[in-house]
């Protein structure tokens, strides 16, 4: 670890201001397998990204700016683009330090190329993060819709090497802010002509999820289960509709928002329910006496801490990047004889649900509902069996299984564009978009 990662990003935002950085970049170099940034002022953080091995996979860029106004840090994360644009949602999250903020999109980015290749879309993968507390944040409307339509602007520098979407902490409405100012990004509100919010298909493809595991268990339906979902957000309410509609004997839930519990209560008034307001980074919703557990809240949730406390035997869930370390928990996991469900296998509906904006609607929309049901190969029923099936036969988690599937996939070149974004990435660096 070098000191620029450690720095506070406040710490480092002042910095760059110092230094005159308006703009920066991080960009891999192929044929030199290296790390190249903007600056040479910024090279600690290159050598940092080159020599990492968890969260680092030969990103082709991380752009970042200062955002000329409201002086927020805001960064696209850009990892693989041979399916195509790199596509992910962008997140307004808080951050301690650099290497919080690059790691978080660095790893983020590489899930949704994995996302979006097992999901069958002709998309690379990527993130958006912008920092909260940096720059100016006071919480008003009018600035908040200043921080997006900068974030639009941002997106249009970087040529449609990436494309935004909602995401934590984000809303459709900031993404029509956004849409005010680029072409590139999804999720916006249906009356722009957007698909809007992603987390009512979500919740289903978790759902289908679910019922891939319990069939491959030989637990039968859902009927007269337990599910228990940590976090009753926008995926967690519909996720407990959807169960409701197939007659759960129960469902536990836990959200840090006192609000989120009792909304669940007037909405499913006929449902068992046991629901609790928890801490922050309480996790004790996870060792709840049933038979599925869905992390639906944040991110790094099963490790070595929570992950022996189990009692399901199915992991089931929205939340992105729910191994607190990808290569450890998930045989952590299967050492403890729980089932778990990729995120990046289940939670696809959201990006599937904003993937074809351009092309247009249909109602019942075959494109759409392929994913959902039984008779196309790759819905996420159907690829669930087959890899907890190849899981069973090789003895290798599911993680694994999926990751390999994925990881082919994402190599595959889009049948039209080739390998464009990269091309995008390197004619930006060429271009001196930093300068
Ligand atoms: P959200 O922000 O609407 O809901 C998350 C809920 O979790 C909030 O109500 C929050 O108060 C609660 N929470 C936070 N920490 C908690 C804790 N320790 N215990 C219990 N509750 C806690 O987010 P959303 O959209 O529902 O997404 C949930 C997860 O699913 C996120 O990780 C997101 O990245 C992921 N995801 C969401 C998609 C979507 O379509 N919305 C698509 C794919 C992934």
């Amino acid at each position: 670890m070098n000191a620029m990662t450690r720095m506070p990003l406040a710490d480092f935002c002042a910095f760059l201001e110092r230094e005159g950085i308006k703009r920066f970049f991080f960009v891999w170099d192929p044929a030199e397998r290296t790390v190249v940034p903007s600056h040479p002022q910024l090279q600690p953080l290159a050598d940092f990204l080159a020599a990492d091995t968890r969260d680092f996979d030969e990103h082709e860029g991380f752009f970042a700016q200062i955002a000329p106004e409201t002086g927020v840090l805001q960064g696209a994360s850009v990892h693989r683009t041979c399916r195509g644009q790199a596509a992910g949602g962008v997140r307004f999250w808080t951050y301690d330090t650099v290497e919080d903020y690059l790691r978080d999109g660095l790893r983020l980015g590489l899930g949704m190329t994995l996302k979006n290749a097992l999901a069958g879309l002709w998309w690379g993968g990527g993130k958006g993060v912008m920092a909260r507390g940096t720059g100016k944040d006071d919480g008003s409307p009018e600035l908040r819709r200043r921080i997006y339509e900068e974030y639009g602007d941002f997106m249009s520098s970087l040529c449609g090497c990436y494309v935004t979407a909602e995401d934590v902490g984000t809303s459709v409405e900031d993404m029509a802010a956004i849409f005010s100012r680029t072409r590139f990004t999804t999720c916006i509100p249906g009356e722009l002509g957007g698909s809007g919010n992603p987390s009512v298909p979500t919740a289903l493809g978790v759902v289908r999820g679910m019922e891939a595991a319990c069939a491959h268990l030989g637990l039968g339906t859902l009927e007269g289960k337990t599910v228990a979902v940590q976090g009753l957000g926008h995926v967690g309410e519909p996720l407990i509709g959807f169960l409701a509609e197939r007659r759960v004997a129960k469902v536990i839930g836990t959200d840090i928002d006192p609000a989120r519990e009792t909304a669940i209560r007037e909405l499913f008034p006929e449902l068992e329910l046991e629901l609790r307001t928890v801490e922050r980074g309480d996790n004790s919703v996870l060792a709840a006496e049933a038979d599925i557990v869905a992390p639906c809240a944040t991110g790094g949730v099963l490790g070595p801490e929570t992950i022996p406390t189990i009692k399901a035997r199915i992991v089931c869930g929205a939340a992105n990047n729910q191994l607190e370390d990808p290569q450890r928990d998930d045989e952590l996991l299967r050492e403890a004889g729980v089932l778990y469900m990729p995120d990046f296998l289940v939670n696809r509906m959201g990006i599937v649900n904003c993937a074809d904006e351009g092309s247009g609607y249909v109602d019942e929309d075959p494109v759409f509902e392929r994913h959902l049901g039984t008779d196309w190969d790759n819905s996420i029923y159907n690829l669930s069996l087959e890899v907890l099936r190849k899981a069973e036969e090789s003895g290798q988690s599911p993680a694994r299984v999926a990751l390999a599937i994925a990881e082919e996939r994402s190599r595959e070149l889009h049948p039209i564009s080739g390998h464009r974004g990269q091309a995008i990435v390197a004619s930006l660096r060429k271009g001196g978009w930093a300068r």
